[in-house]
């Protein structure tokens, strides 16, 4: 079967990071043609050498990295958009616990991203020039894509699918109503799902990628591939379990959800998610339900819908599926 050609843009971001691998790693599945960047998780300029340290640590060297948006389209002009969730704390030996490092405890990067090329160019550019068409799977704020699709419409007729984490039908994080990556730019997210109605948008909402978890078993497997790679996973696995005990508890308790990987595995094998419907879905933009997204499920709905909605994950599959493909790491080209 030919490899599907797929385009990523991140905020990486630990779960950026494992589901970026994890694309990388199913090299009889997809080509990855770029990476691109934006601020969320951490400032550009960092999510960018993050993503290059993930790079070179699968020796993927060719592929290129794509800065983008430093800042969202327009939440950070309005003031009253605060976001309301703790991001840090001190364990009890003085260690700072986060959800993302500044930087990913790998080598700095010896490569650069791509010179003098915005993301949002570099999609224009990218798609219109492909004859085949490509996978966009965006697991960050979602600022590049609107800049390239309000720039040039057409390169809808280049993309197959667009896949996303993003958004929460009854589970948020940021603030009592939204998800971080659309509650970080609701414009780019609301202008972004104005598609779905013309190609095929599908969303992770949080509900499925709380459910999309490794545990300290599949941590300890992962130490066990005794290479960088398996140990790098191993090490943010334990430290988003670490965050998600201390910052933000679950129903159950040392899990880590690895939101953004759930992207990937759903491509890789769509029958990992157990619920999901094809509905209206809006974002709310400004007032306190800044970065919500409305989800249309009444049954008389008369509106378009734009969004295959994602609610639930069969977690065993999700942490097989995950840990198996970082096992591949081992008979990495
Ligand atoms: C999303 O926000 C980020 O912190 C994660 O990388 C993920 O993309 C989860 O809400
Ligand atoms: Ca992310």
């Amino acid at each position: 079967m030919a490899k599907r050609k797929l385009i990523f843009d991140v905020d990486t971001g630990s779960d950026d990071a494992l589901a970026l691998m994890s694309a990388l790693l199913s090299e009889n599945e997809f080509e990855v043609l770029g990476v691109c960047t934006v601020s969320g998780n951490r400032d550009v300029d960092n999510t960018t050498e993050n993503t290059l340290r993930v790079i070179e640590l699968l020796h993927k060297e060719h592929i290129p990295v794509i800065k983008g948006a430093s800042r969202p389209l327009i939440a950070k002009l309005d003031y009253t958009r605060h976001i309301n969730q703790q991001l840090e704390t001190v364990d009890e030996n003085g260690e700072i616990i986060s959800y993302h490092a500044e930087y990913l405890p790998l080598p700095a990067a010896k490569i650069k991203p791509l010179e003098k090329v915005h993301a949002a160019s570099w999609y224009i550019q990218t798609l219109l020039n492909s004859e085949e068409k490509i996978t966009l799977v965006l697991t960050g704020p979602l600022t590049n894509f609107a800049l390239a699709y309000r720039t040039a419409p057409e390169i809808l007729d280049h993309i197959a699918e667009i896949v996303i984490m993003g958004g929460g039908k009854n589970q948020t994080n940021s603030t009592s109503a939204s998800e971080f990556n659309i509650f970080f730019d609701p414009e780019a997210a609301f202008i972004t799902l104005s598609v779905g109605s013309k190609v095929p948008l599908t969303m992770m909402m949080l509900d499925a990628t709380h459910q999309a978890y490794l545990t300290y078993e599949d941590a300890a497997r992962l130490r066990k591939l005794n290479n960088a790679i398996g140990e790098f996973a191993a090490v943010e696995t334990e430290s988003r379990i670490k965050a998600y005990n201390l910052l933000q508890p679950l129903g159950k308790k040392d899990i880590a959800p690895i939101h953004d990987a759930l992207c990937v595995m759903y491509l890789l094998d769509p029958t990992v998610i157990t619920k999901k419907e094809f509905l209206h879905v809006d974002v709310v933009c400004g007032g306190i339900a800044n970065g919500q997204t409305l989800i249309d499920n009444r049954r008389a709905s008369q509106a378009i819908k734009n969004v295959h909605v994602c609610y639930s994950t069969d977690s065993d599959k999700f942490r097989e599926m995950l840990v198996s493909i970082l096992e591949k790491s081992n008979y990495l080209h």
